[in-house]
């Protein structure tokens, strides 16, 4: 089969490639010229593991081109995918931003030929489908298409997983022509079956934002459990794994830390919480999960400060981790940028190692000193802060690290390390929602 795909960035590159694998003919198209020539050259722009190798072997199988060109793929294609970004609005009024997708739908309009499926992959209010649909009759009365909705539900750092192994895919279509067109284009997951729900258009986009809501609700329902647990001598861990073993509540995202961050969660809990608003609905939940994250955050600098003897001014901080979460270099709304500048603000000076994140954080803290290693990033510095919990801070050298901060003190934001290990080593240890090893304090 035929697909074009309009949007090179991270879900629409994932997607296109993975479609490639599936053995489909993918032409990828983006306005940013740079972008395309780069990845006509094999290389890909974005940290995503496998993403590289998966690239490189469709486009010399031939099965995935890149280009700034609407024609011939466009025109050739029985599914054309719209999978461009819709940022937060720069009202800062909590609205995605749905300019980019109008644009992609005017400009593909004139290129229609034969009969065409036009896809939203793009996280969009609910409504905006059939918006699309508008504008595809209005600049091309003479096409023959379908619209239909197939959210993504791709974790980064996983996201090929996600694409190949999905947990579900979700269609919303409203004509049995398209839903047909769709389901072949998915047959390879059908042979592995995976859960298909095959809805109307107005649910697939509701079931995007309602998911995405529902785990930040998870985060930050544990995440207050752990201030709850810091207070009563409880320890999160344990209570997570007590609650999760009940099926119906389920284990995953219930890792108390420093609040959810990312491109998502923040700007899709605001999003919904704007589509209530407009519709007259009530979503108090949604609006205590958004305010309890950014309460988890300003928690988290309460606590280092404490953990400094509560002043951080004239303090060094070495800072483990500045991405979102492990294996990705986004640090788009990461909780590190709050906590840091917050600390900044107040006088510390920042000693930062992330093993992919630098580049992007240094345009946003640029005050930071970035170390090329966890070790040196502790040289000198008053206390550790693990910030996201890469792989390569799973097992740090203690004794190395202890000797290398002027105090053995450890602030750890995820949860990595064990209460025993981290008295034993000597170090006065905090972390979220268990004991505090080493001063005697709770939290
Ligand atoms: C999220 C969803 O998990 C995907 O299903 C969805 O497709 C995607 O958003 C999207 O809408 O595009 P992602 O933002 O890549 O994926 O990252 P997650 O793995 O969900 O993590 C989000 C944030 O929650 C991270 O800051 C992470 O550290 C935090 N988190 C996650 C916790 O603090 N505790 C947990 O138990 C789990």
């Amino acid at each position: 089969m035929k697909i074009a795909i309009i949007g090179t960035g991270y879900v629409g590159l994932v997607t296109g490639a993975c479609f490639a694998e599936f053995g489909h003919e993918v032409t990828c198209i983006d306005i940013d010229e740079s972008k395309i020539s780069l990845l006509q050259q094999k290389q890909v722009p974005i940290y995503e593991p496998g993403l590289d190798m998966l690239v490189r072997k469709n486009l010399d199988a031939r099965r995935l081109r890149f280009t700034t060109d609407f024609v011939p793929g466009i025109p050739e294609a029985q599914v054309v995918f719209i999978a461009v970004g819709t940022p937060a609005s720069r009202r800062g009024d909590g609205y995605a931003d749905l300019s980019y997708v109008y644009d992609a739908a005017r400009r593909l309009a004139p290129h229609l030929e034969g009969y065409t499926v036009v896809v939203n992959k793009s996280t969009v209010p609910i409504g905006t489908a059939r918006q699309v649909a508008r504008i595809l009759s209005e600049v091309n009365p003479e096409a023959d298409f379908h619209v239909a909705s197939n959210p993504e539900f791709l974790r980064e750092g996983a996201a090929i997983n996600d694409f190949m192994r999905p947990d579900r895919v979700v269609l919303g279509v409203d004509s049995p022509r398209a839903e047909e067109v769709l389901k072949a284009m998915y047959r390879p997951l059908y042979l592995i079956e995976t859960p298909f729900v095959i809805t109307n258009i107005e649910t697939a986009e509701l079931i995007k934002y309602a998911a995405n809501a529902f785990l930040a609700t998870k985060i930050s329902f544990i995440n207050e459990i752990a201030n709850l647990c810091e207070e009563v001598g409880a320890d999160v861990q344990g209570v997570a794994k007590g609650m999760g073993l009940d099926g119906r509540i389920g284990r995953k995202f219930l890792h108390a830390g420093p609040g959810y961050g990312g491109s998502c969660f923040p700007k899709d809990t605001q999003a919904l919480l704007r589509i209530a608003q407009e519709h007259g609905v009530a979503c108090r939940i949604v609006e205590s999960v958004v305010e309890v994250n950014a309460a988890q955050k300003a928690r988290m600098v309460r606590k280092i400060r404490k953990a400094l003897g509560g002043d951080e001014a004239g303090k060094t901080v070495a800072v483990l981790g500045l991405s979102f979460k492990p294996e990705t270099d986004d640090i788009r709304d990461a909780p590190s940028i709050t906590i840091l500048s917050t600390l900044l603000e107040h006088g510390a000076a920042i000693r930062a190692h992330d093993p992919q994140a630098v580049e992007e954080a240094r345009k946003v803290l640029p005050q930071a000193t970035y170390c090329s290693d966890p070790y040196e990033a502790c040289r000198g510095a008053d206390a550790v802060v693990l910030m996201t919990e890469w792989n390569e801070y799973r097992a740090l050298d203690l004794d190395r690290v202890k000797s290398l901060l002027k105090e053995p003190v450890f602030i750890d934001l995820r949860n990595v390390y064990k209460l025993p290990s981290m008295k034993e080593a000597g170090f006065r240890y905090y972390s979220v929602g268990r004991p505090c090893v080493g001063d005697g304090l709770v939290g």
